[in-house]
């Protein structure tokens, strides 16, 4: 049994990190936490407008700062953004400070669940495709290397998933007893 004090969505952009985290974190009563929408709380503007402003070497910065933060409480599920595994200190800290479930996603399941989406600034382009596959080989390898469990969501309804790993996380999982 792993007694992290947090429990860690990680995956690429459309795997479901945050349908499945809200159900996750209400099964096992924990604060549910989408690092993106800390990002944007604690700097003050939309994910587009960081990467316009400062472009993603900026956001990465903010990213590492939030996380950081983010980690040193408990009792959480975090959602993280897909990108957060390219920094080896995030991926160290992910590791210290909580149990990580990788949730993987085919590139053509994320063309289906992302095809209408605005909101990712690296997916605003012609060749989101070619941008998937690019960053599937490279991030994969990093997913799985922090990964203590791991989903392939393709498979399943957001639901489904959810039932899947509550099974899962209650046999190698210990949950972190949360203050009153
Ligand atoms: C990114 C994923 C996004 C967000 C940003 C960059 C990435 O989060 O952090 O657009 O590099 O894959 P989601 O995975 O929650 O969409």
């Amino acid at each position: 049994m792993n007694p992290a004090p947090n429990l860690i969505l990680v995956g690429p952009m459309g795997a479901g990190k945050t349908c499945i985290g809200r159900r996750l974190a209400e099964r096992f009563g924990l604060a549910f936490v989408d690092a993106d929408q800390a990002i944007v709380d604690d700097v003050g503007s939309s994910i587009s407008s960081i990467f316009e402003n400062v472009g993603e070497a900026g956001f990465r910065v903010h990213e590492k700062r939030v996380l950081a933060q983010l980690l040193a409480r408990h009792g959480q599920l975090i959602s993280t953004g897909g990108g957060t595994v390219l920094d080896a200190d995030n991926r160290q800290r992910l590791g210290e400070r909580g149990f990580v479930v990788y949730l993987r996603v085919s590139v053509h399941s994320q063309l289906e669940r992302l095809h209408r989406d605005k909101t990712r600034p690296l997916l605003q382009r012609a060749d989101r495709e070619d941008v998937l596959h690019a960053m599937a080989a490279l991030r994969d390898p990093l997913y799985r290397s922090v990964a203590d469990l791991t989903i392939d969501t393709d498979l399943y309804s957001p639901a489904e998933a959810t039932a899947q790993l509550v099974v899962r996380l209650a046999a190698q999982w210990q949950i972190p007893d949360l203050p009153a």
